[in-house]
């Protein structure tokens, strides 16, 4: 964990209310499957361990997230002395959750079958030590020792002069695995600043499913509104501003790297007021159709001579976790065409030319246009072509048709009003 906490390191608070640190990058894992030529192979996987997954989702009715897409990370701390975790940032959930010291790991075996099939350096890019094998043939059918808490850190509330117990328990299913576990309240800060709240409640797992032990990641940080939280918990953020810590209703998210190399800057985090460093002062805000995810309406969108603008328009959700931006079959089909990028089955992606000269991709929102250029959208991805920052989501029940990602918070900084309930837009400088 050492090299990714040095990844982590905050810069200096702003001014008396505003607190800013930054966010991590680390390329996602269908990026890093990708890079090393297993993305066919993973993507066989992760299907098979879908349909399975999704099926338990509905049964439950709790949010279905891909946790292998996300890709930017902040630490925080929990309790007195502070413990730190390093969370991925996921707009699309309102839980905060991190690994706890009883957590006993999954008793089934929690390497993804291509760990041990891929040549050990390569590996370890993305499984534990454990799942990895210099000598492929030798590599046991079935692991045990794989641990998915071993590698994390793990929170201990003996060690926590501020800790209380709650005494519910939760169980979370997300896309690509389950985390089950029991709620406790405690002090939370973003690590090593004075953005801090009392009386936080957090998920403190005791189980953790396969895919999350490929993460280096702790836990996750929930973004979201209070009414998407599993036993309506408040979120981190709500809680910072119903206990008056904050200056303005405000916190901002501006993403900076896409790429397959990790990086220290990953973007900013700015709780508090708004982001003058990273983001222009003009912001135009935009209504929530929802207050569940970011929830906006997008009227229309556009690529060269392709263009789509339903009547009622859709309904579009930001989210820091999705890595790409989830949209419609048919608009996907469409953009890809306009840009001139391949679905290639096999994958399960679409794939470019890394240095095509191609439209911008451009969002109509609340009467004004949003342009995305390549930059955003076309992500390296290892050697060969570019990936195509887009997928297919094919939206069920209450979720949104599209899921804005990390590619249009890379073009547009998003100002989350929690007061008025709005999404200011601002261009990233
Ligand atoms: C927090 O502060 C401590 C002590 O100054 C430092 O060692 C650590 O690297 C800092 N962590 C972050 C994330 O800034
Ligand atoms: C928590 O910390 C205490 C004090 O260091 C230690 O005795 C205990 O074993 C730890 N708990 C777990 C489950 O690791």
């Amino acid at each position: 964990m050492n090299q990714l906490l040095a990844l982590l390191v905050a810069v200096a608070v702003v001014s008396a209310e505003v607190h800013q640190f930054n966010i991590g990058y680390r390329p996602n894992l269908r990026q890093r499957m990708n890079a090393v030529g297993k993305l066919g192979e993973y993507e066989k996987e992760r299907q098979a361990r879908i349909s399975k997954k999704s099926l338990q989702a509905v049964q439950s009715s709790s949010p279905i997230i891909d946790y292998e897409d996300m890709a930017y990370m902040v630490q925080i701390s929990l309790g007195t002395p502070a413990q730190n975790f390093v969370l991925f940032i996921d707009s699309g959930s309102s839980n905060l959750w991190v690994p706890d010291a009883t957590c006993a790991g999954g008793k089934d075996d929690t390497c993804g079958s291509y760990c041990k099939s891929t040549p050990y350096d390569a590996c370890l890019t993305f499984c534990q030590p454990e799942c990895c094998f210099k000598d492929l043939a030798s590599a046991p059918k079935v692991l045990s020792a794989a641990n998915a808490c071993q590698s994390k850190h793990r929170f201990n509330a003996t060690l926590s002069s501020s800790y209380s117990s709650n005494g519910q328990k939760f169980d979370m299913t997300y896309n690509t695995g389950e985390v089950k576990g029991f709620f406790g309240v405690e002090t939370f800060c973003f690590t090593n600043t004075t953005a801090c709240a009392t009386g936080q409640t957090f998920g403190q797992a005791t189980t953790i499913g396969e895919a999350f032990a490929k993460q280096p990641e702790d836990g996750i940080i929930g973004l979201g509104w209070p009414a998407l939280a599993v036993n309506q918990q408040t979120p981190p953020l709500f809680n910072l501003l119903n206990q008056g810590k904050l200056d303005l209703p405000y916190f901002v998210v501006y993403l900076a790297n896409i790429g397959p190399t990790s990086q220290i800057n990953g973007g900013a985090f700015t709780v508090g007021g708004l982001d003058t460093t990273h983001c222009d002062s003009n912001v135009d805000w935009v209504p929530l159709t929802s207050q569940t995810f970011w929830q906006i309406k997008l009227s229309g969108v556009s690529s060269g001579s392709y263009s789509q603008a339903p009547t009622a328009g859709w309904q579009a959700a930001a989210d820091t976790a999705a890595s790409f931006i989830g949209a419609p079959k048919s608009v996907v089909t469409g953009l890809a065409k306009a840009v001139g990028a391949t679905y290639i089955p096999l994958t399960g992606a679409f794939f470019m030319d890394c240095d095509a000269v191609v439209p911008d991709i451009v969002f109509t929102i609340n009467g004004k246009t949003y342009n995305m250029p390549s930059t955003s959208f076309v992500v390296s991805a290892g050697p060969g072509p570019c990936m195509f920052a887009f997928y297919e989501l094919t939206a069920g029940g209450f979720y949104p048709a599209w899921m804005l990602g990390p590619p249009f918070m890379r073009a547009y900084c998003h100002v989350h009003d929690m007061q008025a309930g709005r999404l200011g837009l601002s261009k990233a400088l």
